[in-house]
């Protein structure tokens, strides 16, 4: 039985992230902040989204821009209080949006209570909590490389051989999940966030939960350092992953009807059903089919280019594997990303007709697309100038590592132009005022070059913008005519012999619609019944006694039956 079988509440329903950092300042300290998302409310509202998904707003020494937490149960003080927490919960209940938080629980901060107590006595009961693990022939216990680089052990101060694991940065430990009362404790956690009123959860880097306590280690990959990518242990290890998974989902998800969503990279076909559907660990996992193909390779010097093919290919083997099994959420771009515009489209279409036309192929996927902010002013890639510029701690891993491999400055900023998670975290663009009506003061990373004219305030103003496109399309995915179509029909991929063309039906009993979108640079007609009716489209488009001219990079959206 597939998900589609069992109703939920979140079916049908489109998602938002918003990474506080940047979303708006409501104090002057350069930084996002909770009341600064509460005076926005009305936007999003407006925007049509129903689920907003916070990244980390605990407690935190932000090594990691939050992902690294200190304590779970706080607010971190540069976005607020639990005060302002409880209200932006009362004040977006008011208005029907939900909010869901980031659970990252695979790690913690090393500043965290526990780790702390835990490298006081690495024998003693917080320990256990973590991996403490005694090293092998004088080295570490194995070859593993973080994924921020260099290994995943960190030595213990004061022992000789004794190491702590950590798959991220060394400030972020791993928690042992293999520990009954590690897993109690976030179990604990997720309740008591869930019983305050949050609606559910993103959750961080999950399938990483799984070690092979014997530390085997891997055959060394292409990096000539004798490591191997952590990732490639959580792949080969991810069949295990649900004995825990189910576990949190019954003891804490399950009893709140809450919505959940897994950041699972990797999931092979055969474990795919554990994660989705009725039964799944989850409400629905990321498509992140899309970045596989970055994932494999040593660093951001060696990513391929990619086009709109591709991101089209991979979106329709995901939406093919899925139309048995569940909903998955469909993303163009996130926190880890640079802009889709300037990764998938030519130079000649990264600009608003371009991002419509992006807009309209992503936004009638099957499943629960998640808009990234910014995404619907149509952002591009921050020009950054210089490395100082930059603040994610991954940045400057890939800056070194792209040196190593002989690249000169120039050309290693240029990779990381293309390529850094930062441009996902440059700060929201409101007007045209100083810092984008962002903050009164000097922001913590750079403003978009485009700001004067890509902004909330312009946007809203012009009736042909990206923004007034994407409110458009939010409400035809909910329009009552066809929203038992747009959620629970099935996919069905069309021609993709063409590689500037993303076309795809969703079938349902009642109907069938079709996405169409150009993005070649000539004009295209398409045939269709007499009686097709074109429910949206992002540039003039004629339909003809059936047939249909969409333009050079534009989208259409027609009810065909
Ligand atoms: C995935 C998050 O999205 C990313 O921003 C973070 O660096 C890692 N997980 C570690 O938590």
């Amino acid at each position: 039985m597939g998900c589609n079988m069992r109703k939920c509440w979140w079916h049908g329903k489109i998602a938002y992230q918003i990474y506080p950092k940047s979303f708006a300042d409501s104090n002057g300290d350069g930084i996002g902040d909770l009341r600064g998302i509460i005076s926005k409310l009305d936007y999003l509202k407006d925007l049509g989204v129903d689920i907003l998904w916070l990244s980390p707003i605990f407690a935190s020494p932000f090594i990691d821009n939050g992902y690294d937490i200190a304590d779970y149960r706080n607010i971190a003080p540069v976005f607020g209080s639990m005060d302002d927490f409880d209200e932006l919960v009362e004040q977006a209940r008011k208005r029907g949006l939900k909010i869901i938080l980031d659970l990252v629980v695979n790690h913690c901060s090393s500043e965290n209570a526990m780790f702390k107590k835990a490298l006081k006595d690495p024998f003693g009961k917080e320990a256990s909590y973590f991996y403490f693990v005694k090293g092998k022939d004088g080295r570490a216990p194995d070859n593993l490389r973080s994924y921020f680089g260099g290994s995943v052990w960190e030595k213990v101060e004061g022992y000789d051989d004794l190491y702590y694991l950590h798959y991220f940065a060394r400030e972020q430990p791993d928690f042992n999940w293999n520990n009954k009362e590690l897993r109690e404790k976030v179990y604990e956690m997720v309740n008591w966030w869930l019983d305050k009123g949050v609606s559910g959860f993103r959750i961080d880097a999950i399938m990483n939960i799984v070690k092979d306590t014997s530390f085997p280690g891997l055959p060394p990959d292409n990096n000539n350092d004798g490591m191997c990518a952590a990732n490639k242990m959580t792949a080969k290890l991810s069949f295990k992953a649900k004995e825990y998974l189910k576990e949190l989902r019954d003891r804490t998800f399950l009893g709140h009807d809450a919505f959940t969503v897994g950041e699972a990279f990797g999931l092979n076909d055969s474990i795919l059903p554990d994660y989705l559907g009725d039964d799944g660990c989850f409400g629905s996992i990321f498509d992140f089919t899309a970045r596989e193909v970055f994932e494999k390779e040593p660093g951001y010097y060696a990513y391929p280019e990619v086009d709109i093919a591709f991101y089209r290919d991979s979106n329709f083997s995901m939406q093919e594997k899925a139309n048995t099994l569940g909903f998955v959420a469909p993303i163009i771009e996130n926190h880890d990303e640079p802009r889709a515009i300037s990764l998938y489209l030519k130079p000649s279409q990264q600009n608003k007709h371009g991002a419509k036309a992006l807009a309209t192929a992503f936004m009638f996927l099957r499943g629960i697309p998640f808009i990234y902010e910014g995404q619907e002013l149509g952002m591009t890639n921050t020009r950054f100038d210089s490395i100082d510029e930059f603040n994610d701690l991954s940045a400057f891993e890939e800056y070194r590592k792209c040196k190593e491999h002989g690249l000169g400055d120039e050309e290693a900023l240029k990779v990381l132009n293309l390529h850094s998670r930062d441009h996902g975290r440059t700060p929201m663009l409101w007007d045209n005022s100083v810092n984008a009506g962002f903050s009164q003061a000097k922001p913590w990373l750079k403003i978009h070059q485009d700001y004067e004219t890509l902004n909330v305030k312009a946007e809203l103003a012009d009736p042909d913008s990206t923004l007034n496109y994407y409110r458009k399309l939010t409400r035809l995915r909910k329009d009552p005519r066809y929203v038992e179509c747009f959620t629970y029909g099935v996919f069905r991929a069309g021609d993709t012999s063409d590689r500037e063309i993303v076309c795809y039906n969703r079938h349902s009993d009642a109907m069938d619609i079709m996405i169409f979108v150009n993005f070649s640079d000539s004009e295209r007609k398409i045939q269709l019944p007499e009686d097709a009716q074109l429910l949206i489209s992002s540039e003039k488009a004629e339909l003809i006694t059936g047939t249909l001219t969409v333009q050079p990079c534009s989208a259409v959206v027609v009810r065909i039956r």
